[in-house]
């Protein structure tokens, strides 16, 4: 995987800048600039309507953006068609000639572009040891499994030995077991390849699992940019922090900051957090706290700090761990994983008062 930010001397791989589209009058997407290194996948992130596949849709040349450059390898190509950028796009629905053979639909691109016959074949064979489908290539389409036709997609992509890779929502169309596994063999096919990947999805696992970094979109903007552990552990946004995994929210003001704490009151708990907070006393800060950053104790935990006491109002079990919502003095909810290291849980259970404390380091102050 290439380094997550490679900045460096070099000017990035693909290059977008001040990218926009509009569409009679309404902004699918916003003068949004953004540098990919060679090699790296990186996945788009956002709800539905951020747009995310127009952006998709302008680097591939299927969209003509309203303004701004896209570089790719140095070069201009918002003027150049779909077919003459060295990139390639996979479909979600894979968009497979369902009356061609898995050999054939691979071999199509290539017999399009003129390519001689052994070379085809030569390539067709090597793509499909690549996604270890030789024994299925003389079937149809229809008669694959979500998976194997997916890789049938991915192999027609890079048969064609694209310089970027795009893919929207290349996983949708499996279930949730088979995405997880397809999700590993995906990546590593497309880093034995070496080929450079934008990859747009909804599902957060997904980048996080997949991506070198990742670009949370709103509303046509970008929010936040970076490795996935970044992006989770330093939201810097409610929305990003609400977007990417759970997370408890809680409003409070500056009560004293010194050189290396800072505290910060809401209504249930005062927090001590590690490191100088800029700005006055009884200025509004807003925190963020992971549930997994949270203990649940029976008992007060020592100190002033960095605990509350709730009620248990809901367990829900999710196998390895189970999430427990405690309700605070104040009414607010506050969500705390527990690690199910034992098979008997000790028995709390709804309506007990217990004690949820966290470190100085847990929180993050969020900027918006
Ligand atoms: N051809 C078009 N004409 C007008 N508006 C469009 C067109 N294509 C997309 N839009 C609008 O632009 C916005 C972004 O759409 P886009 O398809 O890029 O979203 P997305 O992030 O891919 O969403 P999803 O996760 O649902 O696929 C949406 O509000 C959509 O309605
Ligand atoms: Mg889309």
């Amino acid at each position: 995987m290439a380094p997550p930010d490679s900045a460096g001397a070099q000017p990035a791989f693909l290059q977008i800048q001040d990218i926009v589209k509009d569409f009679n009058g309404f902004k699918a997407v916003h003068g949004l600039s953004l540098d990919i290194a060679k090699g790296e996948i990186f996945a788009l992130l956002g709800p539905s309507g951020c747009g995310k596949s127009t952006l998709l849709r302008m680097l591939a040349g299927f969209e003509t953006p309203s303004a701004g450059r896209i570089l790719l390898d140095g070069v201009d190509v918002v003027d150049l068609p779909p077919y003459q950028r060295k990139m390639n796009m996979m479909f979600q629905s894979y968009a497979l000639f369902p009356h061609l053979s898995v050999w054939k639909n691979i071999a199509f691109g290539l017999e399009r572009e003129g390519l001689p016959k052994p070379q085809i074949a030569e390539r067709v064979e090597a793509m499909l040891k690549l996604v270890q489908l030789t024994p299925y290539a003389q079937r149809k389409p229809h008669q694959l499994s979500g998976g194997q036709q997916q890789r049938v997609a991915l192999a027609r992509s890079l048969a064609k030995r694209p310089q970027l890779l795009l893919l929207d929502e290349p996983l949708g169309a499996l279930d949730k077991k088979l995405r997880e596994q397809t999700q590993i063999e995906l990546v590593n096919i497309i880093e034995q390849v070496g080929v450079t990947c934008v990859m747009v999805t909804h599902d957060q696992e997904e980048a996080m699992t997949m991506a070198s970094r990742i670009a949370i979109m709103r509303d046509g903007r970008l929010l936040q940019v970076g490795p996935p552990g970044d992006i989770y552990e330093t939201p810097n946004s409610r929305f990003v922090a609400d977007f990417i995994g759970n997370v408890n929210l809680m409003d409070g003001s500056l009560q004293a900051a010194d050189g290396e704490h800072s505290v910060v009151a809401d209504a249930d708990c005062r927090h001590r957090l590690a490191g100088r907070i800029a700005g006055q006393p009884g200025q509004a800060v807003t925190l963020a706290l992971r549930p997994e950053k949270i203990t649940l104790s029976r008992i007060q935990p020592e100190g002033r700090y960095n605990q509350v006491q709730g009620t248990v109002r809901e367990m829900s079990y999710f196998g390895s761990f189970s999430v427990f919502q405690l309700q605070l003095a104040s009414g607010a909810l506050l969500k705390v994983n527990v690690t199910n290291t034992q098979r008997h849980r000790d028995g709390t259970t709804w309506g007990d008062a217990v004690w949820a404390s966290w470190s100085d380091d847990a929180h993050v102050v969020l900027q918006a």
